[in-house]
């Protein structure tokens, strides 16, 4: 099997490098060899590779910035996802992408699940949720696994930023009025081949999957468990950011777990092994 994996320096993507590997032979470029702001670019480089899997771990994640930049947060997170899917289409391949908990408002106020009505407060929400769209309609065999609060021993994310924060003795104010589920980029990343292997073994399995760490909470209690008591909760309002966040984004994973057969170990467990790291 032949695998092309988009986002290799991503936190995803990165932790994908050493779980693909044992499905099949992995060909990775990185954004110099495709860049997915080029949507034109791509046909021709997945031609030329003829994948059988394809694997988006690349994405527009600067959720801020998106707010003024979204015609780029489109361009790589619903016309490149656009263009991988009708090649895949011609292909025959499956296409394994990611989205994101932010394609919700937050104001359920139980976990969210597969069927229920998206309805993004952000660009980044609203570029990704469009992305997914375009997967859909084109027909291609996918899997859209959407996740959430995603973290790693590497890259840009929470619990580096809180480690950092901590170390020079900067006082810690973290809003504590919303509610995930810190998902650590290495379960993602060992959930994915098996994901693929079930599908290999039942096509009728493909489709959209809610695919985090297992429990919840609040951005303010997380970076206790990162760095110890000594942080202030603060509202969402006294911490004004470009882009609105839903207050409740949990996602129900009971379809990953009955139809794939896949369950994530609880937030904190992901955590525990980053922090070792
Ligand atoms: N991070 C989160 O909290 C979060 C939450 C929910 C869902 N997700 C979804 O999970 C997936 C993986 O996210 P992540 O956290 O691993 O993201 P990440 O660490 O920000 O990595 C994104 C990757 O995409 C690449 N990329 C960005 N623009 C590109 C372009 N124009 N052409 C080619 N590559 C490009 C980056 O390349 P460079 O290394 O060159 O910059 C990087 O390797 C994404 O679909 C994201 O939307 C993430």
């Amino acid at each position: 099997m032949r695998i092309l994996l988009t986002g290799k320096n991503g936190q995803v993507g990165s932790a994908l490098l050493g779980t693909l590997p044992p499905l099949g032979e992995l060909i990775a470029p990185d954004r110099t060899q495709l860049d997915l702001a080029h949507p034109d670019s791509i046909a021709a480089a997945l031609r030329d590779v003829r994948p059988h899997v394809i694997v988006n771990a690349a994405a527009y994640t600067a959720v801020d910035q998106a707010e003024k930049e979204e015609p780029l947060a489109f361009r790589v997170n619903r016309d490149a996802p656009a263009v991988l899917a009708e090649e895949a289409k011609k292909l025959g391949a499956l296409l394994v992408h990611f989205s994101t908990d932010y394609v919700f408002d937050g104001e359920k106020p139980s976990p969210y699940v597969e069927s229920d009505t998206p309805n993004p407060l952000n660009a980044y929400g609203r570029s990704k949720l469009a992305g997914e769209q375009a997967i859909q309609a084109s027909g291609c065999r996918h899997l859209i696994f959407r996740t959430s609060w995603v973290y790693a021993a590497r890259g840009k994310n929470f619990v580096l930023t809180m480690l950092r924060l901590a170390r020079d003795g900067k006082p810690l104010r973290v809003v504590d009025d919303q509610w995930g589920a810190p998902t650590s980029a290495s379960m993602i990343a060992r959930a994915v081949p098996h994901a693929v292997e079930r599908i290999a073994a039942d096509e009728s399995l493909m489709g959209l999957y809610h695919m985090t760490a297992g429990g919840s909470t609040t951005w303010c209690r997380f970076a206790r468990t990162i760095v110890g008591e000594n942080v202030t909760a603060i509202s969402s309002d006294a911490y004004p950011t470009a882009a609105r966040r839903p207050p409740y984004s949990v996602l129900d994973n009971g379809k990953l777990n009955v139809r794939l057969n896949i369950r994530l170990p609880p937030w904190e467990e992901g955590l525990k092994e980053v922090l070792k790291t």
